[in-house]
């Protein structure tokens, strides 16, 4: 008997039939997502307003009655679809959550990125992890996850930033956005101070091309600039009253020059956030935030660590701010 055989033979029959039952649970939850996807693209959770049957949907939507109802079975097993019946309805906390864009963007992202990294696995000799920019769909769902983040941001995070608010009202007030994605983070910005000006770094080509679209869409292409290349690459001084930095996307050798350019960049009192989306700890979700953290950066880095680079690059009075999720705020200032 081989090596192999012979551990096979040694592992107790429990053992393994709980292994495969973990095993099949995580194949039902990956299955249950492509319904929640297939459902929301689609727009079928948003045609179940009032309860109707499958056939009716299915004609609705120009889609097989098999595949909707195939799809709303799971999402009843799932508890985010009641039946009475042969009609659906969406259960009402998650019908409230489908009407929101976020929804749809986040799980766009979440398979997107979940996507590449399994084509890097299966890709000899690929790095796996780290922020790509070839899925059109994922970079522009995190654009538009990034819109309620910046809300957030806005109203959590700026109250508690000693004259933040004011500055951002004030003439000649600027912001750069460093790894700028697909500019939902200017864009929201500049909607709320209607004075502002924006700088957005991008270095992806692709990336760009999306932002520039959707600045366009949103007539601010008067009032945010996009340009074309690293964080480590700026050249301004003392330009801007608010920067913000989305380190949990730059890989590792680009952070140190990115966060020394950004604090030379800021105005005297200026203030810089960024977020650490990555947690220590032993349970599911920390252990999770901290692969999501490879899939985006290709590293992990604590709260911790950002903040004590941070302080090494400049940036005075670092602090945590408030959580939101697994996102841990992280803002600092640059002295007066
Ligand atoms: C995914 S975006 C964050 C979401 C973004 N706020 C939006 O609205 O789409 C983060 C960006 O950081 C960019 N990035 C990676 N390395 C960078 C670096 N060294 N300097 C600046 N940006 C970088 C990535 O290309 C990526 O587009």
């Amino acid at each position: 008997m081989d090596g192999m055989g012979k551990r096979e033979v040694e592992v107790s029959s429990s053992t393994r039939q709980e292994a495969q039952a973990s095993i099949d649970g995580l194949y039902r939850s990956a299955w249950t997502l492509s319904a929640l996807t297939i459902a929301l693209e689609r727009g079928i959770i948003a045609a179940l307003s009032a309860p109707a049957s499958a056939a009716e949907l299915a004609s609705r939507q120009g889609l097989s009655a098999d595949l909707v109802s195939s799809v709303l079975d799971v999402l009843a097993a799932a508890n985010l679809v009641t039946t009475e019946g042969d009609r659906y309805a969406a259960a009402p906390g998650f019908g409230e959550l489908a009407q929101s864009e976020f929804l749809l963007a986040d799980l766009r992202a979440t398979l997107g990125a979940n996507r590449e990294l399994i084509v890097a696995a299966q890709t000899r000799n690929q790095v796996i992890g780290g922020w790509r920019t070839s899925d059109p769909i994922a970079v522009e769902a995190q654009g538009t996850v990034s819109t309620f983040v910046t809300r957030r941001l806005i109203t959590e995070i700026f109250p508690a930033l000693d004259g933040l608010d004011a500055r951002l009202r004030a003439d000649g007030a600027a912001a750069l956005d460093v790894g700028a994605g697909a500019a939902g983070i200017p864009i929201t910005l500049c909607r709320h101070y209607p004075r502002l000006r924006v700088v957005a770094i991008e270095p992806a080509t692709s990336a760009m091309a999306i932002a520039r679209r959707r600045v366009g869409d949103a007539e601010l292409s008067d009032r945010i600039e996009l340009r074309e290349h690293t964080g480590e690459a700026i050249s301004d001084h003392a330009a801007y009253d608010f920067i913000y930095i989305a380190q949990m996307f730059f890989p590792e050798a680009a952070v140190d020059g990115a966060f020394g350019a950004a604090v030379r960049a800021l105005k005297p009192g200026g203030y810089l956030v960024t977020g650490a989306a990555c947690s220590p700890g032993a349970g599911l979700v920390e252990a999770v935030s901290r692969l999501r953290s490879v899939a985006w950066s290709g590293a992990v880095r604590s709260a911790a660590e950002v903040m004590s680079r941070l302080t090494a690059a400049g940036l005075s009075e670092v602090r945590p701010g408030p959580a939101y999720g697994a996102l841990q705020w992280i803002v600092g200032r640059r002295s007066a």
